[in-house]
Order: structure tokens, then sequence, then C-alpha cells
């Protein structure tokens, strides 16, 4: 090759490849577009078939094939919300607005349910998104008061939020999936400059990287402590294959939830943690070729058990950030997450029209309780869009997370 045809084959790479890279973004948010208006429409229908004003939000495809619908409380319901304020972000078109609104608005009462941990996913997917973009005064409110609720549920003995209420014999269960929830708490702190929740999700992700880790960095999902003096009663993996697995969607969790620490915090032993994790995970002897994970790292009958397309999708989303604050590991992690979306969008998507409007298909919720099993689940949906808003920011030289 000549020094002009070097120059011109290089030029045109350097305009070329963020073209054809943003054209899988664009193409899969025009996908997402398509299936959200079809789930718009099942939504509906869903409801008046229910003549049940409190299913608000979709979850899943239930076993006889129906959509799956939730009422606010379920743990679940602030995804959807979320997706369409991610589809007005994609799209800027106000077609989206209007729905993000109200399906964020027909869960605002979580606000104030500290009944459990998971107020943090319900208000800030929904209502945090819904700030960020518009900075309506009325959302951010909404968070705060989410925070506060959460807030209530942290123990200072134990040094952590309480994730579930006792049950099945657990005194004070911890659950690696609370790590998600501590991205309200510092959220609240930038919205007040009150400390308060900042030092919670401090404490609570400290008392977490102490106890649910074990010595590859994989967790345990559960750890049950004695409110009274803090002592751990049980280690287990209540989601999982056994109680010494590694629940794939629990890795995903602690992946994310330790480069959201590390964002927020800049302790550097957040990011070797989330570091670690990502190791444990992508050098895991039984991570298929297309990286999307079994269920569960360990379950006995590898290849012959389904998928978790969730917990895929939010491993891609957290390595895309992970991968802006580990210049040594940025192109592998960057590399690594776009081969998931790959994977995600060549094998994994619904055929458009169908599935009721979900995005993914493959997604395993609970397989012990024989519970969601290699279906459509929202989440997977959520966490899908979300690595896409920040790969697509990536290309264009944005900051991946935008507050
Ligand atoms: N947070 C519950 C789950 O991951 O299934």
């Amino acid at each position: 090759m000549n020094y002009k045809t070097l120059l011109l084959s290089v030029s045109l790479n350097f305009l070329l490849v963020p073209v054809f890279a943003q054209g899988d973004v664009a193409k899969a948010f025009s996908f997402a577009g398509k299936q959200t208006t079809v789930l718009l429409k099942e939504v509906d229908s869903a409801k008046l078939a229910a003549a049940n004003p409190a299913l608000v939000s979709p979850r899943n495809t239930k076993p006889d094939g129906s959509l799956g619908m939730i009422n606010s409380k379920d743990w679940c319901s602030g995804f959807f919300p979320g997706e369409l304020w991610f589809l007005y972000e994609y799209t800027k078109d106000a077609k989206w607005l209007q729905p993000a609104k109200a399906f964020t608005a027909n869960i605002e009462k979580e606000k104030d349910d500290a009944t459990s941990h998971d107020v943090g996913f319900k208000i800030y997917n929904s209502a945090g998104n819904a700030y960020r973009l518009t900075r309506d005064p009325h959302y951010k409110d909404v968070v705060i008061e989410g925070a506060k609720t959460l807030s209530k549920r942290f123990n200072p003995v134990v040094g952590s939020i309480q994730s579930w209420n006792s049950r099945n014999g657990w005194k004070f269960p911890v659950i690696i999936d609370n790590m998600m929830n501590l991205e309200l708490l510092f959220e609240a702190t930038h919205l007040t400059g009150d400390s308060s929740f900042y030092k919670i999700a401090v404490a609570h992700a400290n008392t977490t990287m102490k106890n649910h880790f074990r010595e590859d960095y994989s967790s345990y999902h559960v750890i049950d402590y004695d409110p009274a003096n803090g002592q751990i009663l049980h280690k287990q993996t209540h989601q999982g294959f056994a109680d010494n697995s590694a629940w794939a969607r629990g890795q995903a969790w602690g992946l994310y939830g330790y480069t959201l620490c590390y964002r927020e915090t800049k302790n550097k032993a957040y990011l070797e943690q989330a570091q670690k994790i990502a190791k444990f995970i992508f050098s895991n002897p039984n991570m298929p070729a297309d990286l999307v994970p079994y269920w569960d790292f360990d379950d006995t009958a590898i290849p012959n058990v389904p998928r978790d397309a969730s917990a895929a999708a939010i491993m891609a989303s957290a390595l895309y950030e992970l991968s802006t604050y580990s210049p040594a590991n940025a192109k592998n992690y960057k590399a690594t997450a776009d081969k998931i979306i790959k994977s995600l969008g060549n094998g994994y998507q619904s055929k458009i029209g169908e599935n009721h409007g979900f995005l993914l298909l493959h997604s395993t919720g609970h397989k012990p309780a024989k519970s969601e099993i290699d279906v459509p689940i929202i989440y997977a949906d959520y966490y899908y869009l979300e690595a896409l808003l920040r790969k697509d920011r990536l290309a264009k030289h944005k900051p991946v997370v935008i507050r």
C-alpha cells in the first residue's frame, strides 16, 4: 500500500467506523421503538381484559403465553417507565414523553413504600430518569422522598440496608441486588447536599464487600444478619443453583453496583472490586462464547440449562461505564460489552410484533421457584436500552453516564 492509499484508508476508517458503530445502536432503537409501540397497545388490552386498574406495568410473558402485568408495588414496576424515558432520550421524539410521564406517575406512590429495598429500583429507574431528562422539580421531590424511605431500612449496627423483611427464617436479609439501590441514595445527596444518604450507601457497599464475596470474587445472593449485633447468621444463594454457586444475575448486580460506587465516591477499593468481579465473570470456563451467561455459572447441567439475557444486559451496561474508569482494561471491557450487545441483537431479540412487544427473549427470573424461566422479562429490556445509550455516548465521546 503506498502512502496516499494508506492515508485514504486511515481517513476512511476514521470517518466510517463511528458511522457503522452508530448504525447498530440506531437499528436497535428503531426496533425498540416498534416493539414498545406494540407493548403499549398490549398493556392497554391486558388492563381492559383484567378489569384491574392496579395492574400498571408489564413484567413478563406468563406460562400460558399471556402478558404478565404487575401493580406498582412489584419490584419491577419502574423498568417500563424507565424504558420509555430511554426511548425519549435517544429519539428526542415527543411521542414517548406522554407515556413516559403517565407510567412514571402510575408508580409514584412507591416512594413511600418502606417494606423492601426495591423502592430504589422502582423510583430511580422511573422518577430518577424523569428528573434527569426533564428537570421537573416534582420528580426531584419524588427521588428525595424515595431515598428517605430507603434510608429507613438502614441499620447502623449491621452497617447495611435490610433488603427484604424477615421471612423464611431470615432476620435481616441483605441481597447482592441491593447494591443497585445505592444509586438512589447517591442521587439524593447530589440533589439535597445532605450527605447522610451518601454515608448510608458507602456503609452498605463496604459491608457487602466484606461479607457477600468469596475468595474468587463471586458473590453469595443473601447474607442474613442478626440485627442486634451485626453477626452473620447465614450465607445463601436463594435464587441460584446452590448456596455456593454463582447466580448469574447476582454477579451482574455486583459488577454494576461497585462500578457505580466508584463513580460516586472515587474510592479505588470499589474500582478494584468491580474489576475483580469482571475477571471472575469473563474468565469463567462456563461463560458461553456469545457472552450471554447461563442462569447460574455453577449449574451442573450446563450446557443444557437456560440462559439469562437480563444478566448479560446488566453486565454490558456496567462494562461500558467501567471501561471509562480503567485505562488498562478499557479496550477489553468495551469490546466485551460490544460483543454482548451484538449477541443480544442477533440471537436474543424478539421478532417485531411478537412476544407482546418485549425486546429480549431468554431471561431467567427465579429458577428454583420455577418462575420466569427462559422468557422475556422487562428488566432485561431496560438494561439493554441503557447499555445501548452508553455505547452511543462512548462513540460520541460524551460522558457514559449522564446525571
Ligand atoms: N432483584 C431480584 C432479581 O434479580 O431477581
